[in-house]
């Protein structure tokens, strides 16, 4: 059931997608989509452009409003309770959008100071992200990675229980991207749930312990990495052109008959 907004949450799920659809126009992004993430796991969302994974992630973070079915986020109804929705989770913003001109301290003194966080300061979010040596710094002056990190840091800063992370590593050098897995999956062992979207199988791999294959707008496979891969080989599947083992690729291929790549 969901709760009122002073209610506490109940829900043995961290999010619970019943059904869920939403159309542009005569484009239907999400079409009756239904899955669960458990507290405290790194849930993905693996599909090629156009999937449906950003509107998807948007109507749970009470962005967006979907047209059919319901979602309860942090125990909370997206439609009827937006805000609590919003004060329990955290999304990251895209860097574009920081003010260049103000030092990473003061931006995270002022997130901060929006959320009335008590007993955190900017420098001990900087170091959760690992920089700290950049506390004077301006946005303008991190590399991607960086930024990328202290966009996860503002997201923090008001210690939600739920993450959401769009593509977190889209166009990041191969160390970064892995500095930035590191970063993720801290965050969880420190008992944060994450929802990311990703179009790299081996992102979904290391990472994830669930995912979700969407492709047109429809869940078509839900399980961990393990699992996928097993489904495929149970299934009679068998490399003819190489030696090395099946992959997430291949589960990918397989399903939709194209390749997961821009
Ligand atoms: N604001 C919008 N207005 C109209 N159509 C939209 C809008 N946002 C998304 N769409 C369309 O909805 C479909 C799903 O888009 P969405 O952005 O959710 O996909 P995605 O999986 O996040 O893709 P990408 O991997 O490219 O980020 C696409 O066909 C897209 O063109
Ligand atoms: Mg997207």
């Amino acid at each position: 059931m969901p709760k009122s907004a002073t209610s506490t949450p109940t829900s043995q799920y961290m999010v619970e997608v019943h059904e869920l659809t939403k159309s542009y126009g005569s484009v239907q992004a999400v079409r009756g989509i239904s899955f669960n993430v458990e507290r405290g796991e790194i849930f993905g969302i693996l599909g090629p452009n156009g999937a449906g994974k950003t509107t998807t992630l948007e109507i749970l973070e009470a962005l967006r409003k979907s047209d059919g079915g319901m979602a309860l986020v942090a125990g909370y109804d997206v439609s009827l309770n937006p805000e609590e929705v919003k004060r329990s989770i955290g999304v990251q913003i895209q860097s574009a959008n920081f003010f260049d001109k103000v030092r990473l301290q003061e931006l995270l003194g002022f997130a901060l100071s929006v959320y009335q966080v008590r007993g955190m300061t900017p420098y001990q979010l900087l170091e959760r992200v690992q920089l700290q040596d950049k506390a004077r710094s301006y946005p303008e002056q991190l590399s991607g990675g960086q930024l990328q990190r202290f966009s996860i840091a503002m997201a923090i800063a008001h210690s939600p229980e739920l993450l959401f992370l769009d593509e977190p590593t889209t166009g990041l050098d191969p160390q970064a991207r892995r500095n930035t897995w590191e970063l993720i999956k801290n965050l969880r062992n420190e008992g944060i749930t994450i929802v990311l979207t990703t179009h790299y199988m081996d992102e979904a791999e290391d990472l994830c312990d669930r995912i979700a294959i969407m492709d047109q707008g429809k869940i078509i496979a839900l399980d961990t990495p393990e699992k996928l891969v097993q489904g495929l080989l149970d299934s009679g599947f068998t490399k003819t052109r190489e030696i090395r083992p099946a992959t997430l690729d291949d589960v990918f291929i397989q399903l939709t008959g194209k390749e997961l790549r821009d």
